[in-house]
């Protein structure tokens, strides 16, 4: 299930907000599109749009081919600049324009068709090398599942929110394609419902047992004794191991604590901002309030109430028990351990 990727031309992106119930592909050559996917969440999950937004710069290159290299340059600015300026808490997306701005940098003294060329061969390797990140940690995660066990995941940290495969959800299909007979707690995920419109359709379509529960539900299956381990992905993951996930993670971090129940994050090293030394740095995204005031379309709260809309929030490194990277798992002290991942191949 691949939510972005290329082809005749043309940038395609499944429309998430549709999903579970129209699988809709729609296609884009526009980079102010785009960038418009990534903010309405059309596209959506942190590795995801890092591929789109490395994908988006291309394409604005393409539309100014024929400038003068000065005005293409100037003009690559602003194409970079729009797309940076989408959605301000998942890493990969700094991440992946980076990557395009340094073939910018590197390239000055081609024309812009060869330049144009490169920025596609970028682009091409952000995605692949996305599918394999998300590969090998499914590698790594799923020795540390036993056979047998209950998982549950928060949000949608699957092949819809990578380029394929997943963080979270490709652990989870490893340890299923591995035989382990596992199964899955699927929290809704409030507001936006990732984890039931689209980590309960992606499981079922893969045929792994998923069970969705709202996420006030988690603590009493933990209490039960129903759950064996947490695994989510992260948005951004700062050096000390505090990691930025959709909002609700850090609620779940706190419960699996107080029962005694591993919590893994599975993000690649992308994911991972060594410039910032603690979650406190991290920018969270604001949404619009329609998103709680509303559920598809349905009005559930009186008009002119007061409403917050964090998207995202911090689990506090003390609360992880270990994040599996493509790497390997890396285990506290994160502090110490997190770092030595910079720049290792
Ligand atoms: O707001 P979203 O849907 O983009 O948030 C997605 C998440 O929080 C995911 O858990 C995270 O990006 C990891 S995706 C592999």
């Amino acid at each position: 299930m691949k939510p972005v990727y290329c082809e005749d031309g043309e940038l395609k992106l499944i429309d998430q907000t549709k999903l579970p119930t129209e699988l809709i592909i729609r296609s884009y050559t526009d980079h102010r599109e785009i960038a418009k996917a990534i903010v309405d969440m059309i596209v959506r999950g942190a590795p995801a749009i890092g591929v789109t937004a490395g994908y988006g710069v291309y394409f604005g290159a393409l539309e100014y081919i024929d400038e003068p290299k000065a005005i293409f340059y100037d003009k690559m600015k602003e194409v970079c600049a729009l797309l940076a300026a989408t959605r301000p808490t998942a890493v990969n997306l700094f991440w992946a324009i980076r990557r395009m701005e340094k073939v910018l940098a590197d390239n000055q003294d081609k024309t812009c068709s060869q330049i144009i060329e490169l920025l596609r061969e970028e682009a091409d390797d952000i995605c692949a090398e996305d599918i394999k990140m998300c590969k090998d940690m499914g590698k790594h995660g799923a020795e540390l599942i036993h056979a047998g066990d209950t998982i549950l995941t928060h949000c949608n940290a699957g092949a819809l929110a990578t380029a394929d495969y997943g963080t979270a959800l490709g652990v989870i299909r490893a340890a299923h394609e591995a035989g382990k007979n596992i199964s899955v707690y699927a929290d809704e995920t409030r507001p936006f419902l990732q984890g039931a419109r689209l980590t309960a359709y992606e499981l079922q379509a893969d045929g792994i047992p998923v069970t969705l529960i709202t996420d006030n539900m988690a603590g009493w299956m933990m209490k039960q004794g129903k759950i064996d381990g947490v695994i989510v992905g992260a948005d951004r993951i700062a050096s000390n191991g505090d990691v930025a996930n959709k909002i609700g993670t850090y609620s779940v971090s706190v419960l699996a604590k107080a029962h005694g129940i591993p919590m893994y994050v599975a993000a690649p090293t992308s994911t991972i901002d060594f410039s910032i030394k603690s979650g406190d740095e991290i920018v969270i995204e604001e949404r619009d309030c329609r998103e709680i005031s509303h559920i598809c379309g349905i009005q559930i709260a009186p008009d002119g109430v007061a409403m917050e809309n964090p998207a995202f929030d911090v689990t506090p490194h003390q609360n992880v028990t270990a994040i599996i990277t493509e790497k390997g798992v890396v285990y506290p002290p994160f502090d110490i351990n997190i770092p030595k991942l910079s720049g290792e191949k």
